[in-house]
């Protein structure tokens, strides 16, 4: 039987070592200490400030509170498996710390309010966290793109040789995709800034709490609305969820388009060595293994997200232990996608790129038939006309063994009375990728527009993360004073 309980009015004894050990959530949850600490912190200030505790507890409180938060900066903090979560653990710290003032602490409050309020502030730093690491990762692809708006390359749909693309452009595409996660992320954010300290166990309190004084000291943008909505939803952190398994999802591609870059086959990139590693058994292999791990790693990021929906599914309002099962899954996704994006900000800094292999690529596969047919449509041929007869052209490249810009005058008047020597100017490749200018285009001068407009994004996504961390450092110097 379990020595130190909290509360033991109720039972006869405690719980058994084996009910216990089974609903304990210790080992996850201890990470959220410091949370718990800052939260407790907040809401003794608000219980000094509103004399629901008498002042002089509320101020030994207030100071076990600080120097807890220390001495746990410091390591100096050890929790106990017989309490059977990190709430229990810091209240029963608190208490023997301060004495009769501890039983004091959770007047006004739930493990409910309270597991909500310290979750909410972990997925609050691990949106700010992300969306930094986030811009490490786009402005290193920049500099890349910056460097490869000339460098042609194959653009591919259906893994098949489509038309011919810069590489700038292509790295430009994975930016993009990066933009969009870290606006989910931040509008994430809008919405799970609130504060649920004060809803109690599910209906409010009877207590005359602020709870606009509690947001505040924790640096919420306000107190939730619904005491019940607040114990008993997980959106926020399904959200946050969704888009480190949305962001992983786009990474995956990444480390599969690596893997693919890589290959002997493609070999459009060479991976650096520090990013490789070797076989126990096949002396001359050099793997892709980083990348392969980016592209593995999404399945755990999709995996927390379905276990947690399913989790929620179906759950009677309100708070239901149930939920206990939330942490593992943030923990996890948040883990996963930060290692995944601390290593692709170096490793693309130092790939190689092979632009003669990629130059020699655009050979095969008739990159440039679309243009051929465009070449048509612009001398008065209708389009599908058009796209037949190139059709046809190809049929003939793949009998004799040609490329369509190596075909002769003689060749291509065969083909259509419209087409002479001078279409063969049309259809190199850089005419193919320098005509198209339209917006998003692969043209250069597009993908330089491109360049700008997510350097303007990012700058704003860097100047609202910075600012939002910058805020939080004041809310827990205020906090702590
Ligand atoms: N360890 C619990 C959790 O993570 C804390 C809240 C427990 N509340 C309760 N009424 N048993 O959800």
């Amino acid at each position: 039987m379990a020595e130190r309980q909290l509360w033991s009015g109720r039972f006869a004894e405690g719980p058994s070592e084996m009910t216990l050990s089974f609903t304990s959530s210790l080992a996850v949850d201890a990470r959220l200490a410091w949370y718990d600490v800052a939260g407790s912190l907040a809401h003794a200030r608000m219980l000094a400030a509103t004399g629901i505790v008498p002042k002089e507890a509320a101020e030994a409180l207030i100071d076990g509170l600080k120097q807890l938060l220390d001495d746990l900066e410091a390591g100096k903090i050890e929790l106990s498996d017989e309490l059977e979560d990190v709430h229990t653990n810091i209240e029963h710290l608190l208490t023997e710390r301060v004495g009769e003032a501890g039983k004091r602490v959770h007047t006004a409050r739930s493990r409910n309010d309270q597991v909500a309020t310290d979750l909410r502030m972990f997925v609050r730093d691990a949106v700010l966290e992300i969306i930094t690491l986030l811009i490490d990762v786009q402005e290193v692809l920049i500099e890349r793109a910056e460097e490869e708006l000339g460098t042609i390359m194959p653009g591919f749909t259906h893994m098949q040789h489509a038309q011919p693309v810069s590489l700038g452009f292509h790295l430009m595409a994975h930016v993009f995709r990066l933009q969009r996660d870290a606006e989910r992320f931040l509008d994430a954010y809008k919405r799970l800034n609130q504060c649920p300290l004060g809803a109690g166990a599910l209906a409010g309190t009877g207590h005359p709490v602020d709870r606009a004084l509690t947001a505040a000291l924790l640096g919420f943008d306000r107190p939730t609305d619904n005491a019940m909505d607040t114990v008993s939803d997980r959106d926020f952190a399904l959200e946050f969820v969704y888009a480190c398994a949305q962001t992983m999802v786009h990474l995956s591609s990444m480390g599969e388009e690596l893997v693919l870059w890589t290959s002997p086959e493609f070999r459009f990139a060479e991976m650096p060595d520090a990013f490789a590693t070797g076989s126990s058994i096949m002396p001359q292999k050099k793997n892709p293994d980083v990348a392969e791990l980016v592209r593995g790693r999404s399945s755990i990021a999709i995996g927390n997200l379905v276990q947690m929906l399913t989790m929620m599914k179906g759950l009677p309002l309100s708070y239901n232990r149930d939920m206990q099962e939330d942490k593992p899954g943030v923990f996890s996704s948040y883990e996963t996608l930060t290692s995944c994006l601390y290593v692709l900000a170096p490793m693309y800094r130092s790939l190689a790129f092979d632009r003669e292999r990629m130059e020699e690529a655009c050979a095969e596969g008739f990159l440039n038939a679309t243009d051929l047919a465009d070449h048509l449509v612009q001398k008065g041929m209708p389009f599908r006309q058009a796209h037949e007869v190139v059709g046809a052209a190809v049929q003939y490249c793949l009998r004799t063994g040609k490329r369509l810009e190596s075909l002769s005058a003689e060749e291509l008047k065969g083909l259509s009375d419209l087409l002479d020597e001078d279409s063969l100017a049309h259809i190199s490749m850089e005419a193919c990728l320098n005509r198209r200018t339209s917006k998003g285009g692969t043209a250069p001068s597009a993908v330089r527009e491109q360049v700008a407009c997510a350097r303007a994004i990012i700058d704003s996504h860097r100047s609202v993360c910075q600012g939002e961390i910058g805020r939080l450092e004041s809310v827990w110097k205020e906090l702590r004073k």
